[in-house]
């Protein structure tokens, strides 16, 4: 009803009240660089999640397989050249580390990236939430030693476990005012105990959460989407980045889809409290669907979390949205037996996919040893819809 009023006010004095609710949407980037298509039109996101630094920082293997993971990331990065890298939690292994330095393993987890001069941002997981770190310090780390190439935000949800929630936009070209495509970030939340004198700490109630914020997130969502409405007429197609698969991935995991299933049945995923499912998932994800309207402009919702998984399915089940794994982009943290090579996900973004009528995005695994695989193209034509 306010909306209502406004639109009709806004005919009145378009300019300067556009202008207004434009501060009010929160991925305007004040003093950042528009991120934008290249000529060809295309840009391309990947996504390396799961990489665990900091897991042995007191045995030799532990200084070692971090600098295997920076080289997996520098071969994946010369192989892909994306526009830009999202780190889809589980940067740090925060129960093993020193709280006294462990924002520290940031600068060597961001360094292959920041050497290219690529922009990125960040998700966290429930290993970054621990007694020696949490996700709203490594934010506020992230933000101020990376403050050119670095685009994480903290616009809602509680601190400092879980508000990483905010999202960026990427326009086809420069002089632009509606972007093309948003790249929304959620924090879901959830804590791992434990120190490296091995001993299990307390688990802080404000911590106890294994979903994204059902009081803040899906509130937040509607909001800035009813303003995009406003101000832009279009809320954009969207790429979502959460670290804890939704619960609904559960239901598409024995789909016959490309990628590593070594995960399966999944363990209690995004949702789960005291191993009972809660249904307290639900309204972030409602919220995703009804981003439009429900008209289908989810390009993929990408977790990690699940080190073995590396496929995307959509189904009825699932509103048609396609969800995605991320697969294993570190040699911190456990290994399946299909992840041992290590891979990120890669999207490439196209203008020509976005303006269809129900947009779509292609997709692929790319590993360390300089090969790609399972490539689909991700929208209505993928795969048959379950009931
Ligand atoms: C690091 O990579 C090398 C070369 O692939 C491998 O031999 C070694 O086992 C790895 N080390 C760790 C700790 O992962
Ligand atoms: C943090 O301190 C520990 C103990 O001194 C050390 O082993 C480790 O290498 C340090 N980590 C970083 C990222 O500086
Ligand atoms: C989960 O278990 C803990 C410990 O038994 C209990 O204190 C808490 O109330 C439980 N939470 C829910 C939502 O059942
Ligand atoms: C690279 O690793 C992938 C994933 O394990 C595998 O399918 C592929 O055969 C490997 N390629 C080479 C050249 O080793
Ligand atoms: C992948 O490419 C990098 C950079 O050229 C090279 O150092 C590495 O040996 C290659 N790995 C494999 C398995 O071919």
């Amino acid at each position: 009803m306010i909306l209502g009023v406004l639109l009709l006010a806004s005919s009145v004095t378009a300019l300067p009240l556009a202008q207004s609710f434009s501060s009010s949407l929160k991925g305007f980037l004040g003093g950042k660089s528009k991120l934008t298509f290249d000529t060809k039109g295309s840009f391309k996101v990947l996504s390396l999640s799961d990489m665990h630094f900091g897991e042995g920082e007191e045995v030799t293997w532990g200084p070692e397989q971090d600098r295997n993971t920076s080289i997996a990331h520098a071969n994946i990065l010369d192989n892909e050249r994306p526009n830009y890298v999202v780190f889809n939690g589980d940067l740090i292994t925060g129960e093993n580390v020193f709280a006294s330095n462990a924002t520290k393993y940031l600068d060597q987890l961001f360094a292959p990236t920041v050497a290219r001069n690529i922009r990125f941002s960040s998700t966290h997981g429930n290993h970054d939430n621990s007694l020696a770190i949490n996700h709203l310090e490594e934010i506020e780390y992230e933000q101020a030693h990376y403050p050119t190439l670095s685009y994480t935000r903290s616009d809602v949800g509680p601190k400092p476990f879980g508000c990483g929630n905010y999202w960026v936009p990427v326009y086809a070209k420069e002089s632009d005012f509606v972007p093309a495509v948003i790249m929304w970030f959620f924090d879901s939340r959830s804590f791992v105990s434990g120190h490296p004198g091995g001993a299990d700490g307390p688990t802080p109630p404000a911590a106890n959460f294994h979903w994204v914020d059902e009081k803040t997130v899906p509130q937040y969502i509607k909001q800035q989407c009813n303003l995009m409405t406003l101000v832009w007429k279009v809320v954009p197609p969207a790429l979502v980045f959460v670290h804890i698969p939704v619960q609904k991935a559960d239901i598409l995991a024995p789909l016959p889809s490309v990628g590593n299933h070594d995960d399966e049945p999944d363990p209690a995923t995004q949702g789960f409290l005291n191993e009972t499912y809660t249904g307290l998932d639900l309204p972030f994800w409602n919220a995703l669907v009804e981003m439009d309207g429900g008209r289908g402009r989810v390009l993929a919702v990408t977790s990690g979390h699940d080190h073995g998984e590396s496929w995307c399915a959509r189904a009825t089940a699932s509103s048609g949205v396609p969800i995605c794994f991320n697969g294993h982009s570190g040699y911190g943290g456990y290994v399946t037996e299909h992840s041992q090579v290590r891979n990120g996900r890669v999207f490439a973004l196209n203008l020509g996919d976005l303006a269809k009528k129900v947009p779509v995005v292609r997709t692929w695994n790319s590993y360390e040893n300089n090969t790609t695989n399972d490539e689909v193209l991700l929208g209505p034509d993928y795969m048959v819809p379950l009931s």
